[in-house]
């Protein structure tokens, strides 16, 4: 692969960072994950608008313009000849002695690389997943799209243990997203169930798009905590992220969810996703 770091493009066996960075050292880094099919960029504004929160909260400056960044994007999937898959893209602080306190003077570090992946038929959304419930440990600003992303995979490493695809984080009797998507639930009368944005949660951009999508067919949208009960009980329960856009829960813990297979508003979603934002 082609990597991007820094301005320049490079193999990626030539792309190197720092031992000083304090992206390595203090996980003092955002990222994001944009997804490509047939080579166009999904949701891109909305991945750049959070992009520029995440740093914002963090005082980092981002180094390059609005449109040099979308001109990057653009670049990596040619480069690469990326059909299907995904785009990660990290901005650290950057390099300097080490110390609690932000440096000074340091320069960002940028870095893009590409992964191929099935998104649009990824096996996963005709099975659907089944999910084990796992506390919610994380820090408190998850709303920051940070590279602390090591309870998140503990959490998902438990899960696997447990039987399960992936886990969804529980505070206080609530589920506050999964360990790398949002998590929803369809009530027997159709309505979405959706955790309201705050602090507890990161603030999905596919999670915008299908509540757009949701109320303009004319679904009825609650945004509010849900519980792990109320999940178990609902007709449907699905997840939504750049790279699985929605996808089936079939199982939390030891409870089937509807009749144990992929549901179809979540199915309708879905489709409604891949038709308006692969434009
Ligand atoms: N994860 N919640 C968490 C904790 C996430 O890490 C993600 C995304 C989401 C969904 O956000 P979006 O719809 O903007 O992708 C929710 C990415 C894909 C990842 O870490 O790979």
């Amino acid at each position: 692969r082609t990597v991007y770091l820094n301005g320049a493009w490079l193999p990626e066996t030539e792309a190197k960072v720092s031992v000083f960075d304090r992206g390595f050292l203090f996980a003092d880094a955002i990222y994001e994950v944009t997804a490509v099919i047939g080579g166009k960029l999904i949701d891109y504004y909305g991945h750049a608008a959070r992009l520029q929160r995440s740093l914002s909260e963090l005082g980092i400056a981002c180094p390059l313009s609005e449109e040099a960044l979308l001109d990057v994007h653009r670049d990596i999937v040619l480069r690469n000849h990326l059909d299907e898959g995904l785009i990660y893209l990290q901005i650290s602080r950057g390099a300097d002695d080490r110390d609690f306190a932000y440096p000074v003077k340091a320069e960002p570090t940028l870095v893009l690389f590409t992964q191929a992946k099935p998104v649009l038929n990824n096996p996963r959304s005709q099975t659907g997943l089944s999910i084990a419930t796992v506390p919610d440990w994380r820090w408190e600003r998850r709303d920051i799209k940070t590279v602390q992303l090591l309870y998140p995979s503990m959490a998902k490493m438990e899960a696997i243990r447990r039987g399960a695809d992936d886990a969804w984080l529980v505070e206080d009797g609530f589920i506050t997203e999964g360990s790398a998507a949002t998590a929803h639930i369809v009530k027997a009368d159709g309505t979405l169930v959706t955790r309201g944005l705050s602090n507890a949660l990161l603030h999905g951009i596919t999670r915008a798009s299908i509540i757009d999508l949701a109320r303009g067919a004319g679904m009825t949208v609650e945004e509010r905590p849900f519980s792990v009960e109320e999940a178990q009980e609902a007709a449907e329960a699905f997840i939504t992220s750049a790279t699985n856009f929605a996808t089936s829960v079939i199982k939390i813990d030891d409870v089937v969810i509807g009749d144990g297979k992929p549901g179809p508003i979540a199915g309708k979603l879905r489709r409604l996703y891949s038709e308006t934002r692969l434009a």
